[in-house]
């Protein structure tokens, strides 16, 4: 059996035993790492071990509605670039080093001047009431508790007044540049009011492409709130909106106006990323929004040294896409990324636990990370290169 298997087999027969699964999967999360591991009462026995993304993924699955967990799960059409996500990270080789120190593994760092704990940071991710019925504010008062930054979409289903209310930490405003540009206009003063301290535009997604399986839930999908934008509407889909317009020039735009740095999302071409720093954005997010656009193109890890290389230092370059453990983590760091973003594991968090669930998810992969960097011999981010990775499989280099 695998790890899901004995997952689903042990929520089997917790409901076997009359324990709701509800009730033992909101019971559980909170020890160190979602880590449970006392011996306890035989009922304890009985509740699933939230050990890794994976455990989150498998219980957010027992718990949530179909509808949920299609919108959150699903990619765009074949879902080639979603797999490819994984199945690229996981091929890829990490070189140990041994007797190294490592009674002090510091994983903290600086993104656009705002120091964090480590570099694990929440991706945009819409409709979180799909999860939980706090919404965007229990996400907010997770992400505090991880220390992370959290960065809210445009789509969220609370206002972005409420997310920075209920926030400790940082929140940067995701969005999504609509053709009325009167909206645009009054949406990024709004949440720059707000107290949102950067705006992470997201660039690719233009139109939707493909999206069967939210196609094929659409019918029971519950209508949702998205108060930035000031509409209902079924979860995907853009709530509506249109943004087939948006182009350099709007961001020039953008750009004359803006009193918050502008990070520009959804780069995958060097010469894009290259365009945008000419164009004075002050960071890139590589990232094909976790194989929801364009299928077919490669997973985020494969372009990032690419990327990387033609940023040369001028601006950071974030990574996301298909991260599930702290070696990937460590792999997007060595490709060069300052810091990375995580968009479905904390939204499984989320649905399993609410706050406390996304900071278990977030603290579960800085614990993996800080075990990879001691088994690669790194123990600060700045020492953490290419040379983590075999440069050849005659694994002489
Ligand atoms: C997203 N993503 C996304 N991106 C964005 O810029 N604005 C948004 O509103 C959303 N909404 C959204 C909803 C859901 C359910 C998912 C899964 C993703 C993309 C997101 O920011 C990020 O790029 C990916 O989630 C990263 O991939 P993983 O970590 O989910 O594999």
């Amino acid at each position: 059996m695998d790890r899901r298997e004995v997952l689903k087999a042990s929520l089997a027969s917790a409901a076997a035993m009359g324990i709701a699964s509800k009730r033992a999967i909101a019971a559980e999360p909170g020890s160190p790492g979602g880590v449970e591991g006392q011996a306890g009462s035989g009922k304890d026995n009985q509740k699933p071990v939230l050990a890794s993304i994976y455990d989150y993924e498998s219980a957010a699955k027992a718990k949530l509605s179909v509808a949920a967990w299609e919108y959150f799960n699903s990619g765009s059409a074949d879902e080639i670039t979603m797999r490819r996500n994984r199945e690229t990270l996981d091929a890829l080789q990490l070189k140990p080093r041994v007797l190294v120190d490592a009674t002090k593994i510091d994983t903290s760092c600086a993104v656009l001047g705002y120091k964090l704990p480590h570099p694990i940071l929440l991706a945009p991710t819409s409709s979180h009431l799909l999860a939980h019925p706090d919404a965007e504010t229990a996400t907010a008062h997770g992400a505090g508790q991880a220390g992370t930054i959290m960065v809210a979409s445009t789509l969220s289903n609370r206002s972005i007044e409420d997310i920075c209310k209920a926030a400790s930490g940082p929140i940067w405003f995701q969005l999504y540049v609509e053709d009325d540009r009167e909206a645009v206009q009054a949406l990024i003063e709004r949440a720059e009011a707000a107290g949102c301290k950067a705006l992470c535009i997201t660039a690719d997604i233009p139109i939707p492409y493909a999206r069967d399986r939210e196609a094929h839930i659409r019918n029971v999908a519950p209508t949702l709130p998205f108060p930035n934008v000031g509409t209902e509407a079924k979860a995907g889909g853009g709530a509506g909106r249109t943004r087939r317009h948006f182009n350099w020039n709007d961001l020039a735009w953008i750009q004359s106006f803006a009193k918050t740095p502008i990070l520009l999302k959804g780069i995958l071409n060097p010469d894009d990323a290259d365009e945008a720093v000419k164009r004075g954005v002050a960071g890139i997010v590589v990232s094909n929004h976790g194989g929801r656009v364009l299928d077919t193109e490669p997973a985020t890890i494969e372009v990032l040294p690419a990327v990387v290389d033609r940023v040369a230092g001028r601006v950071p370059v974030l990574f996301d896409s298909g991260i599930r453990r702290g070696t990937d983590v460590l792999k997007g760091l060595g490709y060069g990324a300052s810091a990375v973003l995580i968009g479905r594991p904390y939204l499984y968090g989320l649905g399993v636990a609410g706050a406390d669930g996304v900071r278990d998810v977030v603290n579960i992969l800085r614990t993996e990370l800080e075990a990879a960097m001691a088994m690669t011999g790194r123990t600060r981010l700045a020492e953490i290169d290419r040379s983590i990775f075999w440069k050849s499989r005659d694994y002489s280099s």
